[in-house]
């Protein structure tokens, strides 16, 4: 078992990276189903999280700043609902930038970032830590879809797991559930779940936000294959390849796939994969919720909702919930 490294003084690092073997059976397993898929977690090696970045600056992806709003005006009448001395958890912490507007306005004694791309958790946290002297910084590199029983060193203090982003939506409604009540359990029976959960809407609006006109979403989708190709020398010719998402709006998601051309031959964990022209490799779901759909979410999955807050558009929510 790693052990965990003292970086800065408020800032420890412990290193749960997963070994290639297994990341490479997994993708040859999923790649090679008769529907092929990635998980959405291959997005984000460094310039993944740089492309994602840049997705939350176009015009038409409107989630990252309504929730940032939402987040700064209503950061006060959460924290009323929340005791004092809590840990910050937050799993895919990314560059680490929305957990600062409750950073800033908490002073809470912990904050832990789990997330699968080393190089962004260390840049993030090595920023962060010195400007929050009083914070301790305990960073994980893990693939927190995998595991969520991660100790930290909380000394009793309350967890309050923050999952902004409606990254939720990312998964399907059985591993939704799991996924819930994992949150449940990494939250602890004193804790707290405070969740972005992005709402149903014309679908005009959903199918713009996935095929920005700066293509920096289709950009961002086709990196999972370069990053694959680095990670495990898979050899996706990636030029073969398109960028696809729509909304369904039977299953009320966004889906985004990549759609080959050409036929062509991969070799992942020793096992040849043939994709023949015309595939498509289903990369991602985002699914879209209603206040009500969502709460009931939480409930189902061992949470008491205690408020949640929508922009003046309705077009995202966040949700606060304590472990019932
Ligand atoms: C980070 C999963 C919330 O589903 O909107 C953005 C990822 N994909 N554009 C989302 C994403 C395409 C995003 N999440």
């Amino acid at each position: 078992m790693a052990q965990p490294q003292q970086l800065l003084p408020n800032l420890t690092f412990l290193d749960l990276f997963p070994p290639a073997a297994d990341t490479a059976r997994e993708v040859a397993a999923s790649l090679s189903a008769p529907r092929p898929t990635l998980d959405p977690k291959y997005f984000y090696d460094e310039r993944g999280s740089e492309l994602f970045d840049a997705i939350t600056r176009t015009p038409e992806y409107y989630p990252t700043r309504t929730e940032a709003a939402l987040l700064r005006d209503n950061a006060a009448a959460m924290a009323a609902e929340l005791g004092p001395d809590l840990v910050i958890v937050e799993p895919g912490a990314g560059g680490c930038d929305k957990v600062r507007i409750l950073l800033d306005r908490w002073h809470p004694s912990g904050y832990m970032p789990l997330e699968i791309s080393r190089e962004c958790l260390l840049d993030a946290t090595h920023r962060l830590a010195p400007r929050y002297p009083d914070v301790h910084f305990n960073a994980v590199c893990a693939d927190y879809s995998q595991a969520l029983a991660f100790p930290g060193d909380d000394q009793g203090r309350a967890r309050l797991v923050f999952f902004p982003g409606s990254t939720i939506g990312n998964f399907e409604p059985a591993a939704r559930e799991r996924f819930l009540t994992g949150l449940r359990g990494l939250a602890g029976d004193n804790g707290y779940l405070l969740i972005g959960a992005d709402l149903q809407k014309d679908p005009i609006l959903l199918n713009a936000a996935y095929n920005d006109s700066a293509g920096h979403t289709a950009a961002f989708n086709l990196n999972a294959l370069q990053h694959l190709n680095e990670r495990l020398q898979c050899g996706f010719e990636i030029d073969a390849f398109d960028h696809q998402a729509f909304y369904n709006e039977d299953l009320c998601r966004v889906e985004m796939h990549l759609r080959c051309h050409r036929a062509q031959t991969l070799n992942v964990a020793g096992q040849r994969i043939e994709l023949a022209a015309g595939t498509r490799i289903h990369t991602e779901n985002s699914y879209k919720f209603t206040v009500e759909s969502f709460s009931r979410d939480l409930l189902t999955a061992g949470f008491a909702p205690v408020s949640s807050w929508v922009d003046d558009d309705n077009l995202f929510s966040i949700h606060l919930a304590r472990a019932a």
